[in-house]
């Protein structure tokens, strides 16, 4: 990769021994970085600005390119991966993406992210050894993450691999026995959605059946493995399918539901303890979420983070607590559907059902009134422009909270895509960056990573932007 250092180097008129010694590398190690045969990590990168007394941009040359393929910054790849594939997720980046980030820094560092979701970054860091925060809206979402790092290490951490074996071999035992008897579900599961078919009779049965077994056991961590597994393939066993948004099943996708859901929650447990086996000599470090709102001031961790690694809701993107209501409401998250509008007021306003309440309390931002304005003239659907306006005011929210949270030149690694209604385009990457830059950023990449269309054709992309704190740019 092409850098400036040696352009930097001769212009300050020091031998490459000597940088070599300033640097306590060696000479040979220098004119590898020189030729750009190997990374400069960050910690690499921080020296060497401070010995020319040049920025970090400088250094490297404006474009820092990340070779990230479309597949990293789907959730595609963790569904191979040991447990980040234990909840079916959508929306979310790759362990890869996460990975090609935090090798540029030291074991110290910090890592948040706001957006924290099923956990990608959080479990990422965890198994790389690398500490992590995270905050998140949905309290599915928090519970996933949480349970798959600090859950998991508990029960390696107090030897109690076995104790869950048994756990499972005794469910086993007890469902041969009992889970064939018939069972009053309306103890076990709150009435929200009886009416809704959302799955067979059988399949209800089951579910209260497994909450039933699971609400004896007495162990926190294991109980809350017996959870994860449920929620795991509680989707795949219903008469919904969640194709980009959750949806009732069509046609040939109604035989893909598991005939027998006992056995599928069996191998799910099955899954979970093998996956934990195999990460047993690992030691997961602990995450922690901080809290439950991105748009929230954490005073505690200002000036602690060193990246914030992070994807955020799409502007009109999925709509996160539909998608998970039947994983919220068979745990208990929501037992009414005002439960589920509660959840949504913290959240990023993101789709037009959450445009009403949000609406008045938006900091209006000049660069991105010339877009409002144009849907303001064209939209049939008037929440859209209100939709827009919210949406980076609510972005220009979390910027102010990132430049407090990071240390001097922290970087955020931003995955964003770009949207259009009613054939406006929405430059997302373009308007993130100014409010980035009005809140002490700097833009240091702007990649493409992935190209889609948008349902009238229009060519949209998603990108990766790494912004740099600035010092004493605000
Ligand atoms: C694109 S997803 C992140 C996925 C994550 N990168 C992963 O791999 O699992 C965006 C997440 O932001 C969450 N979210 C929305 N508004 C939020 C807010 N104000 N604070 C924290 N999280 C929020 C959503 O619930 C969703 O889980």
């Amino acid at each position: 990769m092409e850098n400036n250092l040696k352009k930097i180097r001769l212009a300050n008129d020091i031998s490459i021994s000597e940088l070599a010694n300033l640097c306590q590398v060696t000479e040979s190690y220098i004119t590898k970085l020189e030729k750009g045969n190997c990374k400069i990590s960050q910690r690499m990168l921080k020296k060497l600005s401070r010995i020319f007394n040049s920025t970090e941009e400088d250094m490297m040359g404006y474009q820092k390119t990340m070779n990230l393929s479309g597949s990293d910054v789907t959730f595609t790849n963790n569904k191979k991966e040991s447990i980040h594939r234990w909840y079916p997720y959508i929306e979310g980046f790759s362990q890869g993406f996460v990975e090609a980030i935090i090798k540029e820094y030291d074991l110290d560092a910090l890592v948040y992210d706001p957006f924290n979701g099923s956990g990608t970054t959080t479990l990422t860091c965890a198994f790389n050894g690398y500490r992590s925060i995270g905050t998140e809206v949905n309290p599915l979402m928090r519970f996933v993450a949480n349970t798959k790092v600090n859950v998991v290490r508990s029960i390696i951490n107090n030897n109690k691999i076995d104790k869950f074996r048994i756990e499972i071999d005794n469910y086993v035992k007890e469902t041969n026995k009992r889970l064939s008897s018939d069972i009053d579900y309306t103890i076990y599961i709150n009435s929200l959605y009886f009416t809704y078919d959302f799955f067979s009779e059988d399949n209800i049965k089951t579910i209260a059946k497994i909450k039933k077994y699971y609400s004896l056991i007495r162990d926190d961590d294991i109980r809350d493995l017996f959870k994860l597994s449920l929620v795991g393939i509680l989707v795949e066993c219903s008469n919904m399918i969640r194709s980009v948004d959750l949806r009732r099943r069509k046609g040939s996708e109604l035989k893909r539901i598991p005939n027998d859901m006992n056995s599928r929650y069996i191998d799910q447990l099955l899954k979970i303890l093998n996956d934990i086996k195999s990460v047993k000599d690992i030691s997961l470090i602990e995450m922690k979420l901080i809290g439950d709102n991105a748009k929230k001031r954490y005073v505690e961790y200002e000036n602690k983070v060193d990246v914030i690694i992070t994807s955020p809701p799409y502007v009109n993107g999925t709509n996160y607590f539909r998608n998970t209501k039947l994983e919220l409401w068979i745990l208990d998250f929501i037992s009414d559907e005002k439960d589920l509008k509660e959840l949504r007021t913290n959240a990023i306003t993101a789709g037009i059902n959450n445009v009403s309440k949000s609406i008045d309390s938006h900091t209006e931002l000049e660069f991105v009134e010339k877009y409002a304005r144009a849907l303001d003239d064209v939209a049939k659907d008037k929440r859209i422009p209100k939709l827009v306006r919210a949406y980076f005011s609510d972005i220009n929210t979390t910027f102010i909270n990132f430049y407090r949270l990071l240390k001097d030149r922290g970087r955020v690694y931003f995955d964003i895509g770009d949207s259009q209604y009613y054939g406006v385009h929405i430059p997302v990457d373009k308007l993130i960056s100014k409010i980035a830059k009005s809140n002490g950023f700097l833009e240091i990449s702007n990649e493409v990573i992935r190209n889609r269309k948008s349902k009238n054709g229009m060519l949209l992309s998603q990108r990766v932007i790494i912004f740099e704190k600035g010092m004493n740019t605000k």
